[in-house]
């Protein structure tokens, strides 16, 4: 194709794209995996820049690297440099260009062969830019591909520019686990299947993270190894900087007893118990629970507190289980598709006292859904594909339960 009728059939797609979505973060996204796409690229980040700290961060990156806490200072590395210049650079074999010095990719275990980096520039100024890394093919990336780059950060930035914008990075955020070259493998009979395929991945302390992905690509699997429920093949898994790739007895029962709380799909709770013995059942196994009544209140169900189970509607059930995790004052709550056997109304309600959890502060909430609309509530946004990460997102304002629709 020339490029001419390249720039046509990728202006169409991307301006459909952005008229469509109402939310930068995913307009931002969207254009970034449209030139990771039509470029063969291996990845690529958007960074953006902070004004007020002068530093930029990455809000949206593709590839099996987790960058989300790295942040660089204005001028400094290609992409700072790209930033306070408004310039472009191509740099098409990093070995043997001297401008090169490394990016901040190499900490992170990328081996930066050929780049493209153009500013996303606003009226006024630079407001970020777009880094897309190595060819799946291993070719270089040439002139033409620059200039294709800059035509679509072009139409972003205007997007952006209509849209009002600013962006303001969060402190550096604190580690709570920490998954490094994981890797799962399952035998079934002979055969053994290799599921998580090199997992690298931080959770942050107080932070909504969403993992999305299609079925079997491995996010139950990562969930429960994270939770202690099941365990990993090679690689490491670290919570709050201690050693938990092999945990022993003692260690395992004292983290699911006391740190994490599990929801799932599925209620289970006990249906001759009612709400509040359901609750009180797992306070007393704990050192230094939740008064249960509190809890209950917590979820918003103290007037259900003397009804069994089934007296109560999927949603309710559903927060009688968050109940039962939160009595335990946990760290972490992992929910696995804790909404899939709601109808909507019942979910907004499940998904609002989530919310809550996690505006309360103290409480890692990982959840992994099949619903993209309800990735817009999280903080970060995780894409697993077939065993790896394949990107990972910030979203700048997190949607609030009210607001989703689907
Ligand atoms: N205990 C197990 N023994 C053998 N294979 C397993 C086991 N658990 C999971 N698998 C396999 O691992 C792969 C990933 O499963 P996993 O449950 O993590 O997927 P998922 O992303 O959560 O999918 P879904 O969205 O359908 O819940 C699947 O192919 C599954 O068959
Ligand atoms: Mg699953």
């Amino acid at each position: 194709m020339t490029n001419d009728k390249r720039f046509r059939k990728l202006t169409f797609e991307l301006m459909e794209q952005l008229l469509e979505v109402n939310n930068l973060e995913e307009a931002l996204s969207g254009s970034l995996e449209i030139i990771v796409r039509e470029l063969n690229s291996e990845g690529g980040a958007i960074w953006l820049l902070d004004k007020k700290t002068d530093r930029l961060a990455p809000v949206f990156h593709i590839g099996p690297e987790d960058i989300s806490n790295v942040s660089i200072e204005n001028g400094i590395g290609i992409e700072g440099i790209v930033a306070k210049t408004g310039r472009s650079m191509l740099v098409s074999d990093a070995a043997s260009d001297p401008r090169f010095d490394g990016t901040v990719f190499d900490d992170y275990g990328i081996q930066t062969r050929t780049m493209i980096c153009v500013p996303l520039n606003n009226v006024n100024d630079v407001i970020g830019c777009y880094l897309i890394v190595n060819k799946k093919d291993g070719s270089r990336y040439e002139k033409d591909e620059l200039e294709l780059c800059e035509h679509i950060a072009a139409l972003a930035a205007m997007t952006i520019d209509e849209k009002g914008f600013f962006v303001e990075l969060e402190e550096e955020k604190e580690v709570l686990a920490s998954l490094r070259n994981v890797t799962k493998q399952f035998k079934t009979g002979d055969t053994y299947n290799l599921v998580l395929k090199g997992i690298n991945l931080d959770i942050y302390k107080n932070e909504f993270v969403v993992i999305l992905g299609e079925s079997g690509c491995g996010k139950s699997t990562m969930m429960n190894i994270v939770g202690g429920m099941d365990f990993l093949t090679s690689g490491t898994l670290t919570i709050e900087g201690e050693d938990f790739s092999r945990p022993t007895d003692e260690q395992l029962t004292r983290f699911r007893r006391e740190y994490v709380g599990f929801i799932f799909q599925a209620y289970n709770l006990m249906p001759n118990l009612t709400a509040l013995e359901n609750v009180e059942f797992i306070a007393e196994l704990v050192d230094d629970p939740l008064p249960s009544s509190e809890a209950l209140e917590k979820v918003g169900l103290s007037h259900k507190a003397g009804n069994y189970p089934g007296q109560m509607s999927g949603g309710q059930q559903q927060r009688v289980s968050i109940a039962r995790a939160l009595v335990k004052k946990p760290r972490l709550i992992l929910a696995d598709e804790p909404t899939a056997a709601l109808d909507y109304a019942t979910s907004i309600e499940v998904l609002r006292v989530i919310e809550d959890i996690v505006k309360n502060k103290g409480t890692t909430v990982m959840m992994v859904t099949h619903n993209a609309e309800i990735a817009k509530m999280a903080d970060r946004v995780v894409k697993l594909r077939n065993g790896k990460i394949a990107s990972i997102k910030k979203n700048l304002h997190p949607a609030h339960a009210e607001d989703l629709v689907w």
